[in-house]
């Protein structure tokens, strides 16, 4: 398939933001999608059980009700994660809501979870596993709440019960900026209360404890040392598989465009790189790098790849670098990881998780 990203690209940034992320899924949907990729043993490695063909992923929000998952996969990415999924459906926060900051490749959304509900997700993923069965990219869901729940454990815990059988891995997002409350879940005793009742709940779906789904946490670069820490603590007291670090920012930069000031909502690509990456540091330090991480904030080029694992992300995901550089960008940064590895004397990708991790994060950035 010819990669048509290029001609599209100009119709796709003086759209708005949100009519050329739908005019996107469906190009995709309905066939226009590049495959590619690149394929290259050193790039393979083993977590939570499951050999990714590679560590690159597309992040949560591109495909919130999965409805593209093999298209995307196609696109060479050794996963994806569709979502976030709420129990019900509903229309998230009113339009506009998703700016794009192009001078610096950034976007902020305050989107708010819209989606169709769990109904349509789950007939979407299943869809895929019937169709696509043996198809060698993995597939994670990104877990949410509604905005009016009476209870966000309910919330998750119906999520996690429907998914487990169908999901390679399993997000719980209590990072989002956008649904009121939701980041308070990070506080420590709500988070322990929430993931002791999760994980108990995870443990009692009927699977094969190999079948089940990794369970891992999505957190924000926003939160502070302490919280850090004591988000770090309770991952590995709960016996999580892995944390996705990071979410998007409430931060304001000041290189960010004046128009975009007063924006509320969460700030991604470019202008976030060097918190994702400091805050990805903090955890690999915090968990003493025996908990995968899933890199992700600002990514857009090899060499930001490469710069993240080693700082400690043994998986990395792309989202706002995609919206900016189109699809060729996992071809590129592939092939560049994979000179990454080589030019290191390395023989896998694996091997250079975390070997830079006492850097200063502002010079790996
Ligand atoms: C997101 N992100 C996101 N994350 C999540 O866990 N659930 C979601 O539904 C969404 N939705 C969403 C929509 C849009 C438009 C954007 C730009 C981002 C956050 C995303 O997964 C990622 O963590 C951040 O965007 C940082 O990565 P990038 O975009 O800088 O590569």
């Amino acid at each position: 398939m010819i990669n048509l990203y290029p001609l599209a690209r100009p119709f796709l940034m003086a759209m708005d933001a949100e009519r050329a992320h739908r005019l996107t899924l469906r190009m995709l949907a309905t066939g226009f999608a590049p495959t590619g990729g690149y394929a290259d043993d050193v790039l393979k490695t083993e977590i939570f059980g499951h050999v990714f063909q590679n560590p690159l992923g597309l992040a949560a929000g591109f495909d919130k009700d999965a409805e593209v998952i093999a298209p995307v996969l196609d696109m060479g990415f050794g996963f994806m994660e569709a979502g976030t999924v709420t129990p019900l459906p509903q229309a998230g926060n009113p339009a506009p809501r998703l700016f794009r900051d192009g001078k610096n490749k950034s976007v902020i959304n305050r989107l708010g979870f819209p989606g169709k509900g769990l109904d349509v997700f789950t007939a979407n993923v299943s869809n895929f596993r019937v169709r696509h069965a043996g198809h060698t990219g993995l597939l994670g869901v990104n877990i949410g709440i509604n905005k009016d729940t009476m209870s966000a454990f309910e919330d998750y815990s119906r999520c996690l019960t429907t998914l487990a059988p169908m999901a390679d891995y399993i997000v719980v997002n209590v990072s989002s900026p956008n649904t009121p409350g939701l980041r308070d879940l990070q506080a420590e005793n709500m988070l322990d209360a929430l993931l002791a009742g999760l994980v108990a709940v995870m443990r009692g779906i009927d699977l094969p404890p190999v079948a089940r789904p990794a369970l891992l946490l999505k957190v924000a670069p926003d939160l502070n040392e302490d919280q850090r820490a004591a988000v770090a603590q309770l991952a590995m007291q709960h016996h999580l598989a892995g944390l996705v670090v990071s979410n998007t920012t409430t931060d304001r930069p000041e290189a960010l465009s004046p128009l975009l000031r007063e924006e509320a909502g969460g700030l991604s690509g470019q202008l976030l790189k060097h918190k994702a990456c400091e805050t990805l540091r903090d955890f690999y330090r915090l968990t003493d790098g025996k908990l995968p991480l899933v890199g992700v904030g600002g990514i857009a080029s090899a060499d930001d790849a490469w710069a993240r694992i080693c700082a400690g992300a043994s998986l990395v995901q792309v989202y706002t670098g995609l919206v900016y550089e189109g699809p060729a960008l996992v071809h590129k940064i592939l092939k560049g990881l994979a000179a990454h590895v080589r030019a290191a004397g390395l023989d896998n990708i694996a091997q250079a998780v975390g070997r830079d991790a006492d850097k200063s994060a502002r010079e790996a950035a």
